[in-house]
């Protein structure tokens, strides 16, 4: 319902962007901006900050941070980074960490951004694996109030998030500071909840395309041309099922858990009105008002009894290290949070790594236990270059339960892919992961990596990136 409505009122008060007024300050080599976009549905322009010299200081290599107005009071923060190769015929990659609320500058400082924080909390060094070696990157803190993102925050689902992220793209694109991107191959990366974020949001971006294309609004199309998530959260009566089983036998690494542990969490999750009842009755609900509950009690009901009996004793996101583990330290939040770099950066608020006002929001509706495997699979029939993968040491959104909510996939390519059997993708003679394709579609479990897959596995991760740019299949090099 809101979101019907909000996509006819989108539609009547988007048309018609157009660029009122840039203005540039030169400090120095720094340079601060404003740039109005008349965006009528209140999505007014860009703040900014270029070359800020923090972080990414490869020489030539250009950066932008700041904020993006999604909507009154909607401070949506963006950081922007050129490819240090190739910057004007460079792919243009949105990376997106999950949550809900978690920023994506955790991937920018952890995973694969242009540089690491010293154990000082106050200096970096360049990251030789950053994505940005081969494509334009930008990282976006959504929804408001994640990051340093900052205002007013009704997205409460999934669905829900989406307008206001294609919005972003909208004033960017519109930008003459972005617009040179609006017809690069655009690459969707994502993690973690980026499993519901990823078939969400790319789908939206298709029907506004749709919409584009039939005259109805005339606004910048958004053709995304790869999708790629690692340990996403896709299907969770999937995914839910596979704690369990991961628990039971994590391949490589053998049984996580005791046996009556085993057991109870077996009971929990098959009795009568157990963890796969209560899942099955959140799906049956729909999008009925009485679904949210349903859909938060299944959620809450199945990580107490199986989610947290599979972690007990483990880092739930690296199961080689226990519930007190130092890999990854997060010396960058301190740095974040100095005064210094904040001001260079143009952040105007304290940084968050993961909120819980937004988090909370998406609790309401039960978005946590449903499922976005219909719109994942619609995207892999359409033959769009799609890369699932998962680090193998992961607990909480487990490779198990990642490919086997691949192989629940309604797609034409479901008989192949359960026929495809993993070969090992090797670099340089060693084996890095066990991979299987079927035509444009590719599923990788990675080893020896956790949930935050590219801070394990870097040179992994890049090589793999660079096969998903140029829309080959995962193979050995
Ligand atoms: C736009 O801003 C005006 C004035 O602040 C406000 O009255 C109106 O509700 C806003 N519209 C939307 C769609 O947010
Ligand atoms: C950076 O750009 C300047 C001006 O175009 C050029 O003179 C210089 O060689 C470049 N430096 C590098 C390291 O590419
Ligand atoms: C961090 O570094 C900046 C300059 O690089 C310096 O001014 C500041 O005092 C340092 N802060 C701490 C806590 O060392
Ligand atoms: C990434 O790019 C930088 C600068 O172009 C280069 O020095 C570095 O070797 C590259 N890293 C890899 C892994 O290719
Ligand atoms: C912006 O939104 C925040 C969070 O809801 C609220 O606290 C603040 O008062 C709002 N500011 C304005 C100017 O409306
Ligand atoms: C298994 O469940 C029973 C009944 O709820 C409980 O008494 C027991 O402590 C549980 N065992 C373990 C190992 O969690
Ligand atoms: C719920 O609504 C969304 C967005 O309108 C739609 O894509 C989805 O198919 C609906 N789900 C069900 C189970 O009806
Ligand atoms: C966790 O691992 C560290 C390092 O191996 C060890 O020192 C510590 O005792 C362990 N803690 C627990 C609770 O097992
Ligand atoms: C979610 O947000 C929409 C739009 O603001 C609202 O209509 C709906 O009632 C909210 N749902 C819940 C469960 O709070
Ligand atoms: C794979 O993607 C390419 C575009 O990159 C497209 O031309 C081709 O038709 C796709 N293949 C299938 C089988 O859909
Ligand atoms: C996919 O293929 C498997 C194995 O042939 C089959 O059991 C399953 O029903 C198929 N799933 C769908 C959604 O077509
Ligand atoms: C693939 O690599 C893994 C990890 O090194 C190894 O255990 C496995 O035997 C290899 N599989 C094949 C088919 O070579």
């Amino acid at each position: 319902m809101f979101l019907r409505t909000f996509v006819r009122v989108g539609i009547a008060l988007l048309a018609g962007v157009r660029i009122t007024c840039a203005v540039s300050v030169n400090l120095d080599t720094t340079e601060a901006g404003l740039i109005n976009v008349q965006f009528k549905a209140n999505a007014s322009g860009i703040r900014y900050v270029k070359n800020s010299g923090i972080c990414e200081t490869t020489p030539n290599v250009t950066q932008i941070s700041g904020y993006i107005d999604v909507g009154t009071n909607m401070s949506m923060w963006f950081w922007f980074f050129e490819s240090r190769n190739s910057p004007e015929t460079a792919p243009f990659t949105l990376w997106l960490n999950g949550g809900p609320g978690c920023s994506s500058i955790i991937g920018l400082f952890q995973e694969n951004g242009p540089c690491l924080v010293h154990a000082d909390r106050n200096s970096t060094t360049l990251n030789s694996y950053s994505w940005n070696n081969l494509s334009n990157m930008i990282y976006i803190d959504q929804p408001i109030g994640t990051g340093f993102s900052y205002g007013f925050n009704i997205v409460n689902s999934t669905d829900a998030a989406a307008p206001y992220v294609w919005t972003a793209f909208q004033v960017l694109f519109e930008s003459q500071l972005f617009s040179k991107y609006a017809s690069r191959e655009f690459i969707f990366a994502a993690e973690s909840y980026g499993g519901h974020y990823g078939p969400s949001f790319v789908t939206y971006f298709e029907e506004q395309n749709a919409l584009i294309a039939g005259g109805a609004i005339d606004v910048v199309p958004i053709f995304v041309s790869a999708l790629m998530i690692n340990n996403g959260w896709f299907d969770p009566l999937t995914q839910m099922i596979a704690w369990l089983n991961f628990a039971t036998y994590a391949p490589g690494y053998g049984q996580l858990q005791p046996d009556e542990v085993l057991k109870n969490m077996s009971d929990a999750l098959y009795g009568s009105n157990g963890c796969i009842a209560q899942e099955k009755a959140c799906y049956a609900a729909g999008n009925s008002t009485s679904s949210n509950k349903i859909c938060q009690d299944a959620d809450d009901y199945c990580i107490d009894n199986l989610y947290y009996p599979a972690v007990e004793g483990y880092d739930q996101n690296d199961l080689r290290q226990n519930s007190s583990a130092l890999f990854l330290p997060e010396y960058y939040v301190d740095y974040l949070r100095e005064k210094h770099v904040m001001k260079k950066i143009g952040a105007e608020v304290k940084y968050e790594e993961c909120a819980n006002a937004p988090m909370k929001q998406f609790a309401k509706t039960g978005d946590d236990a449903r499922t976005w495997l219909p719109q994942l699979s619609a995207l892999a029939n359409s033959g769009m270059k799609i890369l699932i993968w998962a680090g193998d040491a992961d607990i909480n959104c487990n490779w198990l339960g990642v490919h086997a909510s691949v192989l629940a996939m309604d797609w034409y390519g479901n008989e192949t892919l359960h026929n495809t059997p993993f070969t090992n993708m090797t670099i340089n003679g060693t084996p890095v992961a066990a991979v299987q394709n079927v035509d444009n579609f590719s599923f990788a479990r990675v080893y020896a990596a956790g949930h935050l897959l590219p801070a394990f596995q870097p040179q992994t991760a890049l090589e793999i990136f660079s096969q998903v740019i140029r829309k080959e299949q995962l193979h050995s090099v």
